[in-house]
């Protein structure tokens, strides 16, 4: 059976783990998986039955009925509806950190992005991959970036997208989505002992990128070249 390979990226919000990740798969001809998105797309389906995501009896209640997608352009669907653009905003990045923390919640999303990794070769990025989702990821990276540098990607991220925010309010959103984060019961966001911590403040994305490809390089070594020339 053809070997798969796994490289999980974790770190805080806009530390730059999805650039980087997407960047990687693309390099190295894996799929790229978005573990937030999947998290945002339940928020935003909370948000639109009504129901309140900081209630865990409300997101249990919708939990089975619950369906989406990611493709490997990296467009996320609830049920068939492309929601790439819409889960990025304001409203679903504010309430995320609730729906996400229960564990049945949890535990369902880890299903799925195990079920996926099983298939192919994956980089997957969020918050617990390297701890709990691929605890035998063949790389671990955990990616950090100082507050400033992460508001202000963010920030221009956003004037890109159209969407209206000030840098002081991304600053608030990230640092307190940050805390709830790591503070969680379930799945906190914590560096894997085994994960390289790299901090990508003053990084360009090539660099991040390139530092990324040639981590899995060395740490795949020979087994890795063998199935890049049977490609
Ligand atoms: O892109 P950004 O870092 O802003 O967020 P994201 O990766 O889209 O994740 C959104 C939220 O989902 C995070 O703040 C976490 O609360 C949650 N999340 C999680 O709990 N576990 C993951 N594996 C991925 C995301
Ligand atoms: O996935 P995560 O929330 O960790 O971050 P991201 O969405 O990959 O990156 C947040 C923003 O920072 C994006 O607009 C990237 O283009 C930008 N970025 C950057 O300016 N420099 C880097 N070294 C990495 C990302």
């Amino acid at each position: 059976m053809e070997r798969h390979y796994s490289i999980a990226i974790d770190g805080p919000a806009a530390s730059g783990k999805s650039t980087a990740a997407k960047g990687v798969s693309k390099i190295l001809g894996f799929l790229y998986i978005d573990t937030g998105a999947m998290y945002r797309a339940f928020t935003l389906y909370m948000i639109e039955q009504g129901k309140d995501p900081k209630k865990e009896e409300d997101a249990l209640a919708l939990l089975p009925a619950f369906r989406m997608n990611e493709d490997s352009r990296g467009h996320v669907y609830l049920f068939d509806r492309d929601v790439t653009e819409r889960v990025r905003e304001r409203d679903v990045s504010a309430l995320v950190s609730y729906a996400c923390a229960y564990k049945a919640v949890r535990e369902r999303m880890v299903e799925i992005q195990r079920e996926l990794a099983k298939r192919t070769s994956v980089v997957m990025d969020g918050r617990d991959i390297g701890t709990v989702v691929l605890p035998n990821a063949d790389l671990k990276i955990y990616q950090v970036a100082s507050v400033k540098a992460r508001a202000e990607r963010r920030y221009l991220e956003n004037q890109r997208k159209g969407i209206a925010c000030s840098l002081a309010e991304i600053e608030a959103d990230i640092e307190k989505r940050d805390y709830i984060d790591s503070h969680r019961e379930h799945s906190p966001l914590t560096k894997a002992k085994d994960a390289i911590l790299l901090d990508t403040s003053d990084m360009t994305i090539e660099e991040e990128i390139e530092t990324i490809v040639s981590l899995f390089r060395k740490k795949v070594g020979e087994s890795w070249k063998d199935t890049e020339q049977s490609r």
